[in-house]
């Protein structure tokens, strides 16, 4: 019996091999080295504290949380404008000086859409249905431009998608980047087990494995081999974006240079809450840690609570846009320091599987836990953490739902808002209803202008300024 074997039955993971001897010789290599990538005694342990204890970790610090601090955003009564022009300048000089990468996760499922294939190849602009991938490659490529530094892209993409996701690249000649500015690893995988902690099999010689969560990229940048490249790179500052918001600033120096200035581990941006039961994370402070708090933990006397002003107590909604010091996820992702590691989270979902006469079933109830890391729980192990305040309708708008509230159609008004604000702030005139959404479907590409600024000037520049028309496209 092989070794890997032996430890499997030595932890009562045996059944895992029950169909082994019947498997051809590939099959077997393939199934053995599934199970070497798995370590038992986590699976082991996460069993114990999280299914059968059903303990979580956020119960003791409710009793000490508080909001947390943020810098507020420049346009806000009493902020010293001074300040954000500062952060900018100091951004600035960072990207000037090749300091930043992009950096996006874009190994999750997907489900919740109901689209088939990597998500980021969706397509979400008004116009011309432009990829979520190709919108985010073009506000690289416009920064780079600007900075004068090509900005090295790393995406996560997942063993289920890595496959598609370079292929979409490759057929779309990279969206007008190099070849060697846009780099793509795998992120971590565990398995899926019952509730008596068996890990499940998804076939005769596969086990039910799935994307460790967003928290993995942590892991899989040092796995990778990407925090030592941007070492090489003399990049130092990883700006941290998840695949499913069109409107993000992909690099944003305003948000670099705030980060520079706290001497912060890692920074977040925040948006003040829509509402009490948004269902975003909450950025919270207990004692000297921050963390963010998933609104399914927040109880609702403290989602609803309001300060002297009515306004949401606990209103900084994470809207997972961060910045990390590539030292700081090397220390975090390497693992070596025992004391920064990041929790997993349970999910209890449907996963089919192959039972114990080789029969596949597909469950219709919950049968199965999944084991994810949140990116977010590296918040309490960062020095110095900075938080600062982000217009929502400059930066989020994420698709995640097939329709209603984060859909594919609420961020296309919210891209056709953004236009028609940029349009009328350099002077266009633009019919909008009430919620500012434009009469007229136009579509700016960010290579034109990537904000109201840069918009203007080209818009200036012009020599034949085009009619706002229905489906005019601004290139
Ligand atoms: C997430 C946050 C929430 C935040 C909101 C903002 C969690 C648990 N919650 O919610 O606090 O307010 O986004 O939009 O994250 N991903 C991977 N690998 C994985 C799992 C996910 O790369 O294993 C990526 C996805 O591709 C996606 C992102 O992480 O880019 C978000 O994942 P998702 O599960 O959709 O998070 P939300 O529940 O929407």
């Amino acid at each position: 019996m092989s070794e890997i074997r032996k430890l499997y039955e030595a932890n009562g993971q045996g059944h895992v091999f029950e169909f082994y001897d019947a498997l051809t010789d590939e099959e077997k290599t393939s199934l053995e080295d599934q199970a070497s990538a798995i370590d038992l005694d986590e699976i082991a342990a996460l069993t114990a504290t999280l299914i059968q204890n059903s303990g979580y970790e956020t119960s003791e610090f409710l009793e000490t949380v508080e909001p947390a601090d943020y810098v507020p955003l420049e346009k806000n009564e009493g902020v010293d404008p001074a300040r954000w022009v500062k952060a900018q300048t100091k951004g600035e000089e960072a990207l000037r000086a090749g300091r930043v990468a992009a950096f996006t996760v874009a190994g999750g499922q997907g489900t919740r859409l109901g689209f088939n294939g990597p998500k980021g190849t969706f397509g979400v602009s008004p116009i011309l249905k432009k990829s979520l991938f190709q919108i985010f490659a073009e506000k690289i490529l416009a920064s780079s431009r600007i900075f004068g530094r090509p900005i090295p892209w790393f995406i996560m993409t997942s063993q289920s998608n890595h496959d598609d996701t370079i292929n979409f690249f490759e057929e779309n000649h990279y969206f007008g980047l190099s070849l060697d500015q846009v780099k793509f690893f795998s992120q971590g995988v565990m398995p899926a087990v019952n509730g008596e902690g068996k890990i499940l099999l998804a076939g005769k010689n596969q086990i039910a494995l799935s994307p460790d969560g967003h928290g993995g990229s942590l892991r899989a940048l040092v796995r990778s081999g990407a925090t030592r490249q941007m070492e090489a790179a003399g990049i130092d500052i990883i700006s941290y974006f998840q695949v499913d918001n069109p409107l993000v600033r992909c690099i944003d120096p305003a948000f670099i240079g705030f980060h520079l200035e706290g001497n912060s581990e890692l920074s977040s941006k925040m948006v003040t809450k829509a509402y009490a039961s948004e269902k975003v994370g909450v950025f919270c402070q207990s004692g000297n840690k921050t963390l963010v708090v998933e609104y399914s933990d927040l109880p609702n006397e403290l989602a609803e609570a309001t300060d002297a002003n009515g306004k949401l107590l606990y209103r900084s909604g994470s809207i997972a846009i961060h910045l990390f010091n590539r030292d700081f996820v090397d220390r975090l992702g390497s693992g070596t320091d025992k004391s920064a590691q990041l929790p997993f989270h349970l999910a209890h979902k449907k996963v089919p599987f192959v039972d114990s006469n080789g029969k596949k079933k597909t469950p219709e109830a919950p049968n199965a836990y999944k084991f994810e890391m949140f990116v977010f729980d590296a918040l309490p192990f960062a020095n110095n953490p900075v938080i600062i305040e982000t217009a929502r309708e400059d930066d989020f708008s994420p698709v995640k739902n097939a329709e209603g509230i984060d859909s594919a159609q609420s961020s296309r008004d919210d891209q056709l808002r953004q236009f028609a604000r940029w349009a009328a702030s350099a002077g266009i005139k633009v019919e909008t209803n009430e919620s500012g959404l434009p009469s007229t479907a136009f579509e700016i590409s960010p290579l034109f202008g990537d904000t109201a600024g840069r918009f203007a000037s080209s818009w200036g520049a012009l020599e034949n300024k085009p009619e706002l028309t229905e489906g005019l496209v601004l290139v």
